[in-house]
């Protein structure tokens, strides 16, 4: 089965708005163009698909998705209107696909920058992972660790801890995608990888503490590929493709 994951879109109303120097609704369309030549099983896109919230956004972007001709799902960033988006289209908690599950959270808190799980959603995560024992692939817009990027941290994932607390519990979980930081990113976590993904908008610029967009950098995709072996292990191969502006 071969996903790919988008983020970061970062669409307005007006198409001609243009977002941190970018044209968003261009970078887009060249992203989809370049995504399409693989023709994946699932395309997951991880939050801020708007930068308004605006329901005009969200019709465009759910547009273009539509247009790969594959099954497609997203969920909210800290940019996006959840209720506007699921007007849209609604938000799936997960997908099972080939012997895997996909779980789909939401972070997105009301006005704020950073985001957060909450209670409920970690108790429906617990029993997630607690009734079903196939192979798990978590996707969601906060990245669960610390990054490189000092203000970044400040507007990271609230509740990690009780999240990796829950995760420890279960040795099915194989690996955690996210989106948020705008740049590729790689690390292990309790035994588990954690990976971002570039945005389909403009990067920001990785490894320094203070702010910075780098608009001229390639935006991107990550492409990941899941399957069960001859001996029943889970096996997952990715990597991101970068599409030049
Ligand atoms: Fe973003």
């Amino acid at each position: 089965m071969l996903i790919v994951q988008l983020s970061d879109s970062h669409l307005s109303a007006d198409p001609a708005r243009r977002y941190r120097d970018v044209d968003a609704d261009t970078r887009l369309a060249s992203m989809l163009a370049r995504v399409a030549r693989y023709q994946p099983d699932l395309v997951v896109v991880s939050g801020d698909v708007s930068d308004d919230g605006s329901t005009a956004s969200y019709q465009r972007a759910a547009a273009s998705f539509e247009a790969l001709g594959c099954p497609w799902v997203w969920m909210p960033g800290n940019h996006d209107h959840p209720a506007t988006m699921t007007e849209v289209r609604a938000l799936e908690p997960v997908i099972h696909s080939n012997g895997w599950q996909i779980l789909l959270l939401n972070t997105w808190i009301e006005g704020e920058e950073g985001g957060r799980l909450g209670e409920a959603q970690l108790v429906r995560l617990e029993a997630q992972l607690a009734g079903d024992e196939s192979p798990a692939l978590i996707v969601l817009h906060h990245p669960p660790v610390s990054v490189d990027t000092a203000w970044m941290n400040e507007i990271g994932l609230e509740d990690r801890e009780t999240f990796w607390k829950i995760l420890g519990r279960y040795d099915h979980v194989q690996a955690v995608l996210c989106g948020h930081i705008h740049h590729e990113m790689t690390c292990l976590h309790q035994g588990v990888p954690v990976m971002s993904v570039p945005a389909i908008a403009a990067q920001f610029v990785p490894d320094r503490p203070d702010f910075a967009v780098d608009a001229c950098a390639p935006g991107g995709f990550r492409l990941i590929r899941l399957s069960i072996d001859d001996t029943q292990r889970p096996r997952l191969s990715t990597r991101v493709e970068y599409v030049p502006v």
